[in-house]
């Protein structure tokens, strides 16, 4: 394939992972991730996998003249895959003004470098959150688009709809990728999720409460409308979603537009409990975990999982990681982290 791809917030979790499998797919990669929520060791793990050492951007995409220095010393992206953004539901709630200047003003300055470089193709990173609470399940990307629950949820819907409105005035192509829930880490444990202060999501918390690092997992409500009474998500292995990205640029560099859609859910499919989620966690790492019941947390949603049939038709991308390798690699990275930073 040889072609070079812009990999916005590429030090990041799931852009960390992308960045690996563009590499391993023939992809030359640029990134711009200005560490404000990842840390440069994060390249390290990137080499360590695949050789190469790739070029970073440290600027604030939200500060123009940072896009323009890109484009005008790599003129030759074929495509960018743009991650850059805050993405905690509980914090957004408390911080929304940072969400909407940070997430937005990044995603505008992209665009409007996209028109001033020619440049035609731009994968979204976009969330199941922008279904709110979802009449249906699963939910398909037919799904009305409901009021958001966050304003994490919001900036993912506005940036669509800005996309969209690119789109019509000067024939942008795009891919919306809408994630459920990512989690898990590389085979290797050289890279994997790396959350600067006390992480948000289920998953690391969990492997930080198993570690010994964090007291207790407090888990969010056990008195939802659900079988077992916790929050219901779909999580997706992060390498199933990196995956997925470097068969979204194929298709956009490889197919004509009629042939692709704009939107695609990117989740397992299931639904899993936060109780299952433990539950799992505890038998198929063979550790009893320190949990406790807790209050709800703001801006949940009470169950979403997707049906990921567009993109798996459509892109040419199979699952290949289960419930189980999610939770597995999840610890593995974690113990492989704290090993490492003893
Ligand atoms: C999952 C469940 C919590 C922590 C994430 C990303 C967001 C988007 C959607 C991609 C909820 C419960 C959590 C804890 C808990 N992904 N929980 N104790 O909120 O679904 O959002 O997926 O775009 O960017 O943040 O994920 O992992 O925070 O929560 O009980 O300590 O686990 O209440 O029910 P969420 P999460």
């Amino acid at each position: 394939m040889d072609k070079k791809v812009l990999v916005t917030g590429g030090c990041g979790y799931i852009g960390s992972h992308t960045v690996v499998d563009l590499i391993e797919n023939g992809f030359e990669v640029v990134v711009a991730d200005n560490l404000s929520r990842s840390n440069p060791v994060v390249f390290e793990g990137i080499e360590a996998i695949t050789g190469r050492k790739v070029e970073n951007f440290a600027g604030d995409l939200a500060e123009p003249a940072v896009v323009s220095a890109i484009f005008e010393k790599h003129p030759d992206i074929a495509g960018i895959i743009h991650f850059a953004a805050y993405k905690m539901v509980g914090e957004s709630v408390l911080e929304p003004y940072m969400y909407y200047r940070n997430n937005l003003n990044s995603l505008l300055n992209l665009l409007e470098a996209c028109k001033q470089f020619g440049l035609q193709n731009f994968v979204f990173s976009s969330s199941c959150s922008v279904y709110g609470n979802a009449d249906a399940l699963p939910v398909n990307e037919n799904a009305p688009i409901k009021d958001a629950e966050s304003p994490y949820a919001h900036t993912k819907q506005i940036g669509e709809q800005i996309i969209e409105q690119c789109n019509a005035a000067y024939d942008l192509n795009y891919m919306l990728l809408r994630y459920f829930n990512p989690a898990g880490a590389h085979p290797s444990a050289l890279i994997g999720e790396l959350p600067i202060d006390r992480p948000q999501n289920l998953v690391p918390y969990i492997t930080k409460t198993a570690t010994g690092e964090l007291e207790q997992l407090s888990i969010f409500g056990n008195d939802y409308p659900t079988e077992d009474g916790t929050c219901i998500r779909d999580y997706i292995h992060v390498m199933d979603i990196a995956a997925a990205h470097t068969a979204a640029l194929k298709t956009m560099l490889t197919k004509p537009s009629s042939e692709w859609s704009r939107v695609y859910n990117l989740g397992a499919g299931e639904g899993k409990s936060v109780l299952e989620a433990v539950q799992t966690f505890e038998k198929i790492n063979g550790i009893k975990l320190n949990y406790r019941f807790a209050e709800r947390r703001a801006g949940d949603v009470i169950a979403i999982y997707g049906d990921n049939k567009k993109a798996r038709e459509e892109l040419n991308w199979e699952l290949k990681y289960s419930f189980e390798d999610i939770l597995k690699s999840a610890y593995d990275w974690e113990v492989a982290l704290k090993e490492k930073n003893q």
